[in-house]
């Protein structure tokens, strides 16, 4: 067999522009493993890039090009160099985010210094919905240095990334507040969160004051009215883009615009985290490859609680 089954775009659009078609399954050059896929997950920066947006200017001359970046599955084969996996071993990753990583497909080939040995209590169904969001969360939580008896605001707290926060934060030893709509406020309490606000009908900043930190998942201006519930040197993590200049001289905030990066340390201690029982990934819904499209719809709406995945093997 030398084809697979992938999902590719030839032009930036609607879900429609998501084909299932067969490709040529790649091999693993010097330091690369050949992963054969078992899960991959949508991410909102897959639907932002189908549509145009995202990082579509870094591929719009690459076209067709195969999406997705998270991957659960197992080593098929290893290239020249790769000691420390080899086939058969199981094992989850983000390659090379933000360059192409193409897990929407049969077989992805990956650095092996991108990949981990997946959890041992997760199947892959759960592996592959975690290593975009929980890295994100980590290195989020990392760069602010959040320390065990701070009390951290997570601003979509049920979302993929803000699940993870919360739970990391908790292992923390930290005091969690989340905001979330009405359908997700047990949900929120049994992941721990300490408070819960309903962001429909109240204001944060209404119940919210001097806080050690904020973990922004949500932009624009939940951002902006964040600054207000900060302590004087408080600081703010933003996955979404630059947090303002003026807004954070005159909180006196420390401002952390984080990027997510691929990479073996961050994956091996959430390894250990979710292996000792402390952080888990919630999968709402699962589709096969054939169904990419509807994930994608699923996921653009902005109000999936944890994570959606595609189950490419059984
Ligand atoms: N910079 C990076 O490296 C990086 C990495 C990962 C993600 N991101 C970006 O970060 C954002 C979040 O990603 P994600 O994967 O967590 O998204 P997601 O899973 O799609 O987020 C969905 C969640 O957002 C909640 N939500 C929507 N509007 C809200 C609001 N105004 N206040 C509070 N909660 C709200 C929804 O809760 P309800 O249904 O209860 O409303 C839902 O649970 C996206 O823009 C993504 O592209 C950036």
């Amino acid at each position: 067999m030398s084809s697979m089954r992938v999902v590719s775009i030839h032009e930036f659009g609607g879900s429609d522009v998501l084909r299932l078609e067969s490709a040529p399954i790649p091999t693993p050059g010097e330091g690369e493993v050949l992963v054969k896929v078992h899960a991959t997950s949508i991410n909102p920066i897959d639907v932002k890039t189908r549509e145009g947006s995202g990082l579509a200017g870094m591929y719009k001359d690459q076209l067709p090009v195969i999406l997705g970046w998270d991957v659960s599955g197992v080593a098929e084969s290893v290239g020249a160099g790769v000691t420390d996996l080899k086939e058969g071993d199981e094992v989850y990753g983000m390659p090379a985010f933000p360059a192409l990583a193409k897990t929407y497909a049969e077989y992805v080939v990956a650095l092996a210094n991108q990949l981990a040995r997946k959890p041992k209590n997760l199947s892959h169904t759960e592996a592959g919905a975690l290593p975009l969001v929980a890295l994100t969360a980590h290195q989020g939580l990392e760069a602010m240095n959040l320390q065990a008896g701070e009390t951290l605001l997570v601003h979509a707290a049920a979302g993929g990334v803000g699940h993870m926060v919360v739970q990391l934060a908790k292992a923390r030893g930290a005091k969690v507040i989340g905001t979330a709509s009405a359908k997700n406020q047990d949900f929120l309490k049994n992941l721990g969160v300490d408070e819960i606000i309903d962001y429909m009908t109240t204001p944060f900043e209404s119940v919210v004051k001097n806080v050690d930190a904020v973990f922004d998942c949500v932009g624009g201006e939940v951002q902006t009215r964040s600054f207000a519930v900060l302590r004087s040197g408080g600081r703010l993590v933003s996955i979404t883009g630059k947090p303002l200049e003026e807004l954070v001289k005159k909180h006196n905030v420390l401002p952390f615009q984080q990027l997510v990066k691929p990479g073996r340390a961050g994956l091996e201690t959430l390894t250990q985290l979710i292996e000792a029982g402390k952080v888990k990934p919630f999968v709402s819904q699962t589709f096969g490859l054939s169904d990419v499209a509807k994930a994608h719809d699923l996921v653009g709406t902005g109000h999936v609680r944890g994570k959606v995945v595609v189950q490419v093997a059984s």
